[in-house]
C-alpha cells in the first residue's frame, strides 16, 4: 500500500544517524471490538522534538496517541497489535511493565486532571509512590517542574492550597508538571488547549516549547495554527490512516496528498 511504504521511507530516512528516535510505530492497528479503528500506522518520532497529530475529528489520533503508552489497555475490548519501539523494547508486548513504562512515556489529557490535593501533593504523589520520600528532593521537584511548565511564579505561595482553585489554565499546567516530575523521556499530549482560552492556550505553548528541550513531544491537536507553531513535524491521519508524515513546514506548504491539502487548507480558508 502507498501510505505504507511512504511511512516505512520516513522511517528509514529519519533513522539515518543524523535523527535520533525516541519511539517508533511498525503496523500498528487499533480496534474496539469489531470495528478497527487504527489500520497500520507506522511513524517514527524525533528525540527532543515536537510531533503534531493532525487530522478530522474521528480519524484516529487519540486513539493512536493513547496506546503509545498503553492507555487503551483501559477500555475494554480495545486490541493493539503490531510494534510500538521504544529503547529496544516493545511497548505493546505482554512481558511490559506497564507502571513502569509509564514512568518513562507520560500522558497529559485534554481535560485537566488534577487530583483533589494541593498543588505540593499532585505533583509528589507519583514521585512518593514510587519510593522518593526525602522531603528536601520532593520540594525540589515540585519547585522545579513548577518552573518548567510555567507555573511557579504564580503558586510559589500557594503550594499547599487546593489545585482544584487554580484556573483552567493554570491546572493544565500543573498536569504538565505533574507529568514531568516523573523525568519522562517522552511526553503525550491530547488536546492540551482546546478547553483553554487563548491566553491560557498560548502559555501552555510557550511551556511545551521550553520543555523539548529536555522531552520528546507529541502532541493531538485540531487546531491548524498551534501545529504550526509548535510543532517541527507534522503527521495527518484520515480514517484511521497516517496518510502523510513530514516536516511540518511541508506539510503546511507543500503536501504531497490531496486530503492533507483539502484539510490544511480548509482550515485557513
Ligand atoms: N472507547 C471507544 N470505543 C469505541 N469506539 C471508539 C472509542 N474511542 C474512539 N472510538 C472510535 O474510533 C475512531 C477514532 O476515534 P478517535 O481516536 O477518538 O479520533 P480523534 O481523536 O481523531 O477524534 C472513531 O470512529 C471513534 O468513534
Ligand atoms: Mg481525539
Amino acid at each position: 500500500m502507498e501510505k505504507y511504504d511512504r511511512s516505512q521511507r520516513y522511517l528509514k530516512e529519519l533513522d539515518d544517524g543524523q535523527h535520533e528516535i525516541a519511539l517508533s510505530t511498525d503496523d500498528l492497528h487499533v480496534s474496539y471490538g469489531t470495528k478497527e479503528a487504527i489500520h497500520g500506522v507506522s511513524l517514527a518520532f524525533e528525540r527532543f522534538k515536537i510531533t503534531a497529530l493532525i487530522g478530522a475529528s474521528g480519524s484516529g489520533k487519540s486513539t493512536y496517541l493513547r496506546s503509545l503508552n498503553r492507555m487503551n489497555d483501559n477500555i475494554f475490548g480495545t486490541k493493539v497489535t503490531g510494534k510500538i519501539m521504544y529503547r529496544g523494547l516493545d511497548v505493546n508486548s505482554n512481558d511490559i511493565d506497564v507502571y513502569e513504562m509509564r514512568k518513562h512515556i507520560g500522558m497529559v489529557f485534554q481535560q485537566p486532571n488534577p487530583f483533589a490535593k494541593s498543588i505540593y501533593d499532585n505533583i509528589t504523589f507519583a514521585p512518593k509512590r514510587h519510593g522518593e520520600r526525602r522531603k528536601a528532593a520532593l520540594d525540589e521537584m515540585v519547585e522545579t517542574t513548577l518552573k518548567q511548565a510555567g507555573l511557579w511564579e504564580q503558586v510559589k505561595d500557594d503550594l499547599h492550597q487546593s489545585a482544584l482553585a487554580l484556573s483552567g489554565g493554570q491546572q493544565q499546567r500543573l498536569c504538565i508538571a505533574r507529568a514531568i516530575a516523573m523525568q519522562p523521556d517522552i511526553l503525550l499530549l491530547d488536546e492540551p488547549a482546546s478547553v483553554l482560552d487563548p491566553i491560557s492556550t498560548a502559555t501552555v505553548e510557550d511551556t511545551l516549547l521550553q520543555l523539548k528541550e529536555h522531552y520528546t513531544i507529541i502532541i493531538v491537536t485540531h487546531n491548524m495554527q498551534q501545529a504550526g507553531r509548535i510543532s517541527d513535524y507534522t503527521a495527518f491521519f484520515h480514517l484511521g490512516d497516517a496518510l502523510e508524515y513530514d516536516e511540518t513546514r511541508k506539510i503546511f506548504t507543500r503536501p504531497k496528498i490531496k486530503a492533507t491539502e483539502d484539510y490544511v487548507s480548509g482550515h485557513f480558508g
